[in-house]
């Protein structure tokens, strides 16, 4: 089973900052998660929300702010907010990294940089798999390159977003853990795709969710899985 730190070990370090991004290699997560939005100057920002108000010393939303910008403030007083070359270079394929795509604009950036580190880097289709809320985003991904692999996120509904996954031959269904029960695991994997659950801290959720045989887990607390 698969230990998915969500927005990096995000339960020890400030979300989607590169020493959380360490902190979850050093607790030996199997895989890293986090989320992308582009700058105005078309660079991919690692960070969840769409503006940097929340996370940072500043404020504004990100697509409104230059990477120079948008390096110029600081989350929790003195760490940059990454971009995702930095988190791909700390990684150095160590482990697996999930895209989540949030941002306008972010699939084909996304895609075109996997096949940079996948042509000059020696890095192979393993490392990586693309989810999405949005799944127009998802298709996108699909018809740019479809040797990469999929998760389609929902919140909402397992059946429709088995459906969609059958459409485009997505990798994964990535459900809030709370539409899982072991009938609809079992269901979903028969038909081919992991199910990767979120966000899942509790002890007692973790070990409701393990029982269910998933094929991985995004937690906050990576090493408590
Ligand atoms: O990828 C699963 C999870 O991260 C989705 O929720 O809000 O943490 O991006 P959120
Ligand atoms: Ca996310």
């Amino acid at each position: 089973m698969l230990k998915i730190a969500h927005r990096g070990a995000k339960g020890y370090e400030p979300e989607n900052t590169l020493q959380a991004f360490q902190k979850a290699l050093d607790l030996n997560a199997d895989g890293i998660e986090f989320d992308v939005h582009l700058s105005s100057d078309g660079h991919i920002i690692v960070i969840h929300d769409e503006t940097i108000d929340r996370t940072t010393n500043g404020k504004g939303f990100v697509n409104t702010l230059s990477l120079s910008e948008l390096k110029s403030f600081l989350i929790a007083d003195q760490l940059e907010i990454p971009t995702l070359n930095e988190v791909f270079d700390l990684v150095d394929k160590k482990c697996l990294i999930n895209i989540e795509l949030k941002g306008i604009g972010t699939p084909h950036k996304v895609v075109a940089l996997i096949e940079e580190y996948i042509s000059d880097k020696n890095w192979n289709y393993e490392h990586f798999i693309i989810s999405s809320f949005d799944w127009n985003m998802l298709q996108e991904v699909h018809n740019l390159n479809s040797n990469i692999a999929i998760g389609v996120l929902t919140e909402e509904n397992i059946d429709t977003a088995l459906a969609f996954a059958e459409k485009i031959k997505a990798r994964a269904i990535h459900p809030d853990y709370q539409l899982l029960n072991q009938e609809n695991t079992k269901e979903i994997q028969k038909k081919g795709f992991l199910v990767l659950p979120w966000t899942v801290d509790s002890d007692e959720d973790i070990q409701k969710i393990k029982s269910y045989n998933v094929d991985g887990i995004i937690s906050d607390f990576p090493d408590k899985l």
